[in-house]
């Protein structure tokens, strides 16, 4: 079965076309990062109209590209939440008429299902179940998938999520955005140990704070002036990646999980992936760190998310509307 996907949820106009969820034909990724890049953060409205000009020919090259010009997909996905509200509609939009015109079912997609089954399509016979990290701009999720479609959430963040801390620090380093990508590079140059920087609530359960680590790095550079913007980077990236795989790395010891997932943007991180790959050798469990296009919103997820949801619940209804705060479906 051939599905295509869409994505809108932000700022990349994504468009692929997967079989069975593990067979990518084709994966197009439009980055709106330049349009947004001026403004410092992404600007809902200006994404919904970038969306509404790249999806077409998006959705077209994924088609080309994937040997299906005559358009015979045999269901469409797409991403319906959590996102900015007017970009997403552009997707869902889109999803549904191309359904509608091709005769095949529409796939309802929640966005965060999708960033986990990001690791599926790079290992469709994992076993279960797994403790989830998904950590991405807007999310942060320690998660124990039991089945498909069975989460339950041991741990979320408090305030800001671990993308949006890495956005933040990046702006006041003067880095840019995005701010992840960034940190991660100028992070290279530096000492992770030069700056004690605080590991909030380390051995405190499963949920996460990182808005004090944040205040923390503006203190600490109001205070040192001249100190390496380098060094900074690399100890505040150091101290996230301290927290994420510390409690990652307990929970899948206490539930016994077979393997250990990173999802979302922020698992593109190269200290975390270098982290959480260690932690699991030493521990004898399996890492799935999915390659960093997969990780970044991408379609080809939407896509393997939309065909285990098909096989599971069916079609979705045309009139499921776009949601802009849905959540994971926990038991
Ligand atoms: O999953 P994603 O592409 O979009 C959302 O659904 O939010 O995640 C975007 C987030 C941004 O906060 C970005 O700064 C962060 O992921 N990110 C990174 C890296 N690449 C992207 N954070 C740290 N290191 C990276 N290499
Ligand atoms: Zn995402």
């Amino acid at each position: 079965m051939r599905i295509l996907g869409i994505e809108t949820s932000c700022d990349e106009t994504a468009a692929a076309v997967v079989a069975d969820a593990r067979e990518v034909l084709s994966s197009v990724v439009s980055s709106q990062v330049d349009l947004h890049a001026r403004y410092g953060g992404v600007v809902p409205e200006v994404a919904s109209r970038a969306h509404v000009e790249l999806l077409t020919p998006v959705v077209a090259q994924a088609l080309v590209e994937a040997g299906l010009d005559d358009g015979h997909v045999d269901a469409v996905g797409a991403t319906v939440g959590p996102g900015l509200i007017g970009a997403l509609l552009v997707g869902v939009s889109a999803a549904k008429a191309l359904a509608l015109v091709w005769d095949v079912p529409f796939v309802a997609v929640n966005h965060l299902e999708a960033h986990l089954y990001a690791a599926f399509l790079e290992e469709p016979e994992l076993e279960l179940p797994l403790v989830v990290l998904m950590v991405s701009g807007g999310h942060t999720l320690l998660v124990l998938m039991e089945g498909h479609g069975r989460y339950r959430l041991l741990g979320s963040t408090l305030d800001d999520a671990a993308g949006e801390a890495f956005d933040k620090v990046a702006r006041f380093l003067g880095l840019g955005y995005p701010g992840g990508p960034a940190i991660d590079a100028e992070a290279m140059a530096g000492d992770p140990t030069a700056i004690a920087f605080p590991r909030a609530m380390l051995d405190d359960g499963y949920d996460f704070s990182f808005s004090g680590l944040k205040t923390s790095v503006v203190n600490h550079v109001r205070k040192n002036p001249q100190v390496s913007t380098a060094d900074v980077s690399a100890s505040f990236q150091q101290a996230v990646v301290d927290v994420l795989v510390t409690k990652a790395r307990r929970a899948a010891a206490e539930y016994g999980a077979r393997g250990l997932v990173l999802a979302g943007g922020v698992a593109a991180n190269s200290q975390l992936r270098e982290s959480m790959l260690d932690a699991c050798m030493a521990d004898g469990i399996h890492p799935l760190l999915p390659s960093r296009s997969m990780c970044t919103d991408n379609a080809a997820m939407v896509a393997a998310a939309a065909w285990w949801r098909l096989s599971q619940d069916g079609p979705s209804p045309l009139d499921t509307g776009a949601q802009a705060n849905l959540r994971l479906p926990v038991l």
